[in-house]
């Protein structure tokens, strides 16, 4: 039995000898960087017992907070940049191709499946916004049939995840591209808002200075056989908070100009009675290596 008793001594005994003979390398791996670092952190800042206590109590209040509509574990690791170094360390992909970045806590399985250039919305409100572009892979060539699986929020600065007062696939869709590669649907031009404010993650904003607010964006999460999946966004242009994104979200490649459209625009999606946007974002999707024929 251990009897360590000083700090550095039950650092010692957690993470090299209760970790040291675990037969898997990576949970090894993992697990005694985790406790190390943990350790470290306690150690470094002199961790009091009411501020564990209170670290407890947050973390117990996180997963109270939790469930299928509210995803507050995604959002600490967004807020705290994680989820951003994660992306940042994965493999990289080819120069050229589409730069992914959070998905974030609002994606939802099931969005329904629409046809090219369809409205993703279900309910009124928004300026709309032609969102088009292409998939290829990254000779350029198109790719046929690949996966757009778009969400937004809407003006109410609410996802439909969010919001009960609209039906669950208003403002998603899945969309497929065609021969060509070209994908397009009507979205309407995104707003930005503040992440959820009313939890663990909105008062340590608060106790920090910080502000909970995203710049306007489209999510979209591409797909195809043979490709990398990326998740990304279309960041609008022309919104507040580019600069200071509260999940640290936004990349320069992914930033793109909503253009004023007239009535009188020829080009007038249908169902379109005014003025509108559009906006084009191409997609090119990197060859999955071991899947490449
Ligand atoms: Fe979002």
């Amino acid at each position: 039995m251990n009897e360590a008793s000083r700090p550095e001594e039950i650092t010692e005994a957690v993470v090299v000898a209760s970790f040291g003979a675990c037969s898997d390398a990576r949970t090894r791996e993992l697990m005694q960087a985790l406790t190390k670092h943990l350790h470290g952190f306690v150690t470094e800042v002199r961790l009091a017992r009411d501020e564990w206590q209170r670290a407890i109590a947050i973390l117990a209040e996180t997963g109270g907070i939790t469930d299928e509509h509210r995803q507050e574990f995604v959002l600490w690791s967004d807020a705290l940049g994680v989820s951003m170094l994660v992306d940042a360390l994965a493999i990289e992909r080819p120069t050229g191709t589409t730069e992914s970045t959070v998905v974030g806590p609002f994606w939802a399985a099931g969005s329904p499946i629409r046809r090219f250039g369809n409205s993703i919305g279900e309910h009124s409100g928004g300026d709309p916004a032609w969102v088009f572009g292409r998939v290829t892979n990254e000779s350029r060539e198109p790719i046929a049939g690949a996966e757009s699986d778009v969400w937004q929020n809407g003006v109410n600065r609410l996802y439909a995840v969010q919001d009960p007062d609209v039906p669950e696939a208003h403002l998603r869709g899945l969309f497929h591209s065609t021969r060509d590669g070209e994908y397009a649907f009507l979205g309407i031009r995104p707003t930005p808002y503040p992440i959820p404010a009313d939890g663990p993650v909105g008062r340590m904003l608060a106790a920090t200075g910080r502000h909970p607010w995203r710049p306007a964006h489209i999510h979209v999460a591409v797909h195809a056989a043979g490709c990398e999946s990326v998740a990304t966004h279309i960041f609008d242009a022309d919104s507040a908070y580019l600069d200071s994104d509260a999940v640290f979200a936004v990349k320069p490649s992914l930033v793109k100009q909503f253009v004023p459209r007239t009535l009188e625009d020829p080009d007038r999606p249908s169902g379109v009675s005014g003025s509108w946007y559009s906006v084009q974002m191409d997609f090119v999707l990197a060859r999955q290596p071991d899947r490449a024929e």
